[in-house]
């Protein structure tokens, strides 16, 4: 008789990139970008044909985000008030991708921390919020960089990708197709970030984390078993980015401000708050664990307000930074990486049988919890 496989999280990687932007950096070229903007349309604001673009504030930033400073690939031009984008070269074929460069970075540290050699790994799926291109997948060039012979594929769930990734590679394992699955998530949102918009320029950083999904018959002894996962969408178009290959060419695609991130960020907030710390509790009683006795919360670090109220309702007192670590006050939303980043840093102290929920929320809208135990 054939016994079911059992997934467990082996390790997780992170790529950290070097440069970083402050919030004072940050708003400093925002400002000089409105007062030239301003300066520029001076006869049309005069004439009232114009509204003035209104300066950002670091004050602003912190006290509505918790965000104080982000990391990015390409600080310069993103900073360049007549540029603000991070104007990657493009790459030749022959050179590897953006995102498969960073998300190697993460995925060998995953690797090297489990003790495993890549031969050994199945399957890799690249899970994040946008792919550098269409096509060949961005997960085939990273399992080709890794030398990993298998099948790779990318997906997209925005913010959600890693816990839905999490739990795709768990399936995998589960009905016997891999043993061994890395789910990459390279998260380049200053490609999607809309710098020159006030409500939001200060919202997202750059990233790549990796996440080594096994069967528990190959894992190492120190591993992370994987109680359980949950995955939910919801349509909703308060979070949207409109950008693809059917709109590249129209004349006003490009360059459009819906072809970038746009948020109505009250809304978000105000919906999906209710609907994580349900789902969260609603699945801890699924699988028979207390939610108060939950030892580790490590959240989606979109907006330090938002874990607040969502770890106080799963918690019932408010959480502590030991019960529902912070990240996005160095790295800002890094989308679905966020979590991930949480969980790779601050892990390492927790015991054996110490329980705990990764959780990610985000455009969809979407949501995922994976609740872990660590084993030794
Ligand atoms: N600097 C200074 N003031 C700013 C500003 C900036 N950069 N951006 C907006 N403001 C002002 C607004 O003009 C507004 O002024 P008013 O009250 O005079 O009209 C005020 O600050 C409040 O703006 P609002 O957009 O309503 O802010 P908020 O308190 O809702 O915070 C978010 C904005 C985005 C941080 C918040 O809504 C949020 O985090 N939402 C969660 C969604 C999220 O993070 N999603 C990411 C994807 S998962």
């Amino acid at each position: 008789m054939q016994m079911t496989s059992k997934p467990v999280i082996s390790a997780t990687g992170l790529f950290t990139p070097a440069e970083t932007i402050t919030n004072e950096e940050l708003v400093e070229s925002f400002n000089r970008f409105v007062a030239l903007h301003n300066e520029q349309h001076a006869d049309e604001i005069a004439a009232g044909d114009l509204e003035p673009l209104a300066p950002s504030s670091v004050e602003f930033i912190e006290k509505a985000s918790g965000i104080k400073s982000r990391h990015v690939l390409s600080k310069e031009p993103i900073l360049n008030p007549e540029v603000m984008e991070p104007r990657l070269p493009e790459r030749g074929n022959d050179k590897p991708s953006y995102m498969t460069e960073i998300g190697v970075k993460a995925a060998m540290q995953a690797l090297e921390k489990a003790g495993r050699d890549p031969a050994d790994v199945d399957a890799v799926l690249c899970a994040a919020s946008n792919m550098e291109r269409a096509y060949p997948a961005m997960a085939i060039e990273i399992q080709q960089a890794l030398g990993i012979d298998g099948f790779a594929f990318d997906m997209n769930v925005a913010c959600s990708s890693a816990t839905f990734g999490i739990q795709t590679a768990a399936d995998y394992v589960r009905a016997g197709n891999a043993k061994s699955v890395l789910v990459v998530s390279p998260e380049i949102t200053s490609g999607h970030l809309n710098w020159r918009d006030r409500d939001s320029h200060f919202i997202f950083g750059d990233v790549a984390t990796a996440v080594l999904v096994e069967d528990e018959a190959v894992a190492p002894a120190a591993h992370w078993d994987i109680l359980g996962t949950k995955l939910k969408t919801v349509f909703s178009n308060n979070i949207r980015n409109n950008f693809g290959f059917l709109n590249r060419a129209s004349p006003d695609g490009i360059g459009k401000k819906d072809k970038l991130f746009v948020q109505e960020g009250r809304k978000v907030f105000k919906e999906v708050v209710p609907m994580v710390a349900t789902m969260i509790m609603e699945e801890a009683e699924r699988l028979e664990i207390e939610p108060t006795a939950l030892r580790r919360m490590w959240l989606h670090q979109a907006n330090q307000g938002m874990n607040r109220l969502i770890a106080q309702r799963v918690l019932g007192h408010e959480a502590s930074e030991d019960e529902s670590p912070t990240v996005l006050d160095t790295y800002a939303n890094t989308s679905s990486a966020g979590s991930i980043i949480a969980f790779n840093l601050n892990s390492d102290d927790l015991v054996a049988g110490d329980t705990g929920v990764i959780c990610s929320f985000g455009a969809g809208y979407s949501a995922g919890t994976v609740f872990v135990r660590k084993t030794a």
